[in-house]
């Protein structure tokens, strides 16, 4: 294959690079572009451009594959956990039993907050939304961390991996306060004795009297869950960290700029979103055709929550899993939901219909998750916290890759302005 490409532009010949990434993906490099031609490329949103080269996670969206650090996603899902796929995606290997020791040790180190930061939590109101908690929290955690402030990369990178595992362990305990918080509840403490996401149910649901039971098929369909949200490449959110990380933000104020990007119903939000798509479709007693009319109607505002994805134009992997795990941990708990009869029927439905199979619209990672973290006792405004707490591996791999990169530059798009041309300024008395 030839690794250049030509451009032609007014009647002048300029060649570009072409990249081949280990999978066969190609880019033109355009990086000298604008030097060469004067010309910049637009992209508005971003579906043809690459922002960066990275070695953690590979997506292949026509053929519906999903693979951190090249291992698939359906064998992560049946074998590993949440905390040794974080280990995977932040360092690059599977980790030794030595390794996922120490991983695991730095979690249990690391898991209290500040005590003075429960007068944080006490200034929200009733009824904050907990990723407006989440995000404000993360960023106050690294205030009662001196040194991290004052950690620049480059410097001392040994710190990296307290700094990481502070930040996964405490944005659990965080997530958990917050919901107490909501609830006008007691904070619980995290134990030494748990592991991680048997941790985040025993902070979520224990109160001071009684430990709450934690069942492991429960802990097991949230560890699945968090596994499955891990990392996925270049995102909204994922996209936004790397952003703030490359003006050499702290890895805690990165990571709490994308708190905020995935709270949106577009992103982490559609958990939610579908959640209450599915309870009024129910309320309505509509089964589900009226909804899918209104989501094909661009005037009407909706869209089948859950459904379509820029990069899937095939079935998710993360919702085919998701799918057979909701139905296990279901029939486990012997909890019966008609909202999963509403999104199995709506399924069926939409991919008979030519609209989404025309578009290429299949269900995403979104669309049952919400109902297993229902059947397990989670809020609604916590689901995209849960996504929130997965992703974190994620967004410290990508905040890393960028801190190892001795050539990484500040991030800062162009434009092509298209507003007023030269206009002057006109005194308040002449203005009409
Ligand atoms: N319902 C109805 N129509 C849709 C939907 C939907 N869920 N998704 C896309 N379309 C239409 C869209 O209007 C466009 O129609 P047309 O060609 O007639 O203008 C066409 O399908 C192609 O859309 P697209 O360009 O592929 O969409 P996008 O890449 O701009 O947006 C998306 C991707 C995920 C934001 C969008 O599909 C969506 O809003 N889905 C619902 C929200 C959702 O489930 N989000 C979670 C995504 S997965 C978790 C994550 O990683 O964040």
């Amino acid at each position: 294959m030839s690794k250049e490409a030509k451009l032609e532009l007014d009647g002048k010949a300029h060649t570009l690079p072409v990249i081949v990434g280990s999978e066969g993906e190609k880019a033109l490099d355009i990086s000298s572009l604008r030097a060469d031609t004067g010309c910049i490329t637009l992209d508005e949103s971003y579906g043809n451009t690459g922002s960066c080269t990275s070695r953690i996670t590979f997506i292949d969206g026509e053929k519906g594959i999903l693979r951190y650090r090249g291992i698939p996603i359906e064998e992560l899902a049946e074998k590993s956990t949440f905390i040794e796929a974080a280990y995977l995606i932040i360092y690059g290997d599977l980790p030794t039993r030595d390794q996922l020791r120490q991983f695991s040790e730095l979690f249990t180190e690391y898991q209290f907050l500040h005590e003075d930061m429960k007068y944080h939590f006490e200034s929200f109101p009733s009824g904050a939304h907990p990723m407006a908690i989440l995000s404000a929290m993360i960023n106050a955690a690294s205030c009662f961390d001196d040194e991290l402030m004052h950690w620049r990369w480059g410097k001392a990178n040994s710190q990296f991996n307290i700094y990481a595992a502070k930040l996964m362990s405490q944005v659990r305990t965080i997530a958990a306060y917050s919901y107490r918080k909501s609830r006008g509840l007691p904070l619980i403490y995290p134990k030494r004795a748990y592991k991680y996401t048997a941790n985040f149910l025993h902070m979520m649901f224990s109160s001071p009297y009684e430990d709450f039971e934690l069942r492991p098929e429960v802990v097991k369909a949230l560890d699945l869950i968090f596994l499955l949200h891990a990392d996925h490449e270049q995102n909204c959110s994922t996209s936004t960290v790397r952003m703030v990380a490359s003006s050499q933000a702290n890895l805690f104020a990165s990571a709490s700029a994308g708190v905020c990007a995935l709270w949106g119903p577009l992103h982490g939000g559609a958990n939610q979103a579908v959640i209450e798509m599915l309870e009024e479709i129910h309320r309505e007693g509509d089964d589900g055709s009226k909804f899918i009319t209104a989501a094909k109607d661009k005037g009407s505002g909706r869209k089948l929550m859950g459904f379509g994805h820029r990069v899937y134009k095939n079935y998710d992997p993360r919702a085919k899993i998701i799918k057979r795990a909701c139905d296990d941990v279901l029939s486990k708990l012997h909890v019966t939901d008609p909202l999963l009869d509403i999104a199995k029927h709506l399924e069926e439905a939409a991919l008979k219909d030519s609209y989404f199979v025309e578009r290429k619209l299949y269900p995403n990672v979104d669309f049952y998750s919400g109902i297993i973290m229902r059947s397990l006792g989670i809020p609604v405004e916590m689901f995209p916290v849960i996504f929130a707490i997965g992703r974190m591996p994620g967004w410290i791999a990508n905040y890393k890759e960028i801190m190892d990169d001795p050539k990484s530059r500040i991030s800062r798009p162009r434009q092509i302005y298209i507003g007023r041309a030269l206009n002057h300024y006109v005194p308040l008395e002449e203005r009409k």
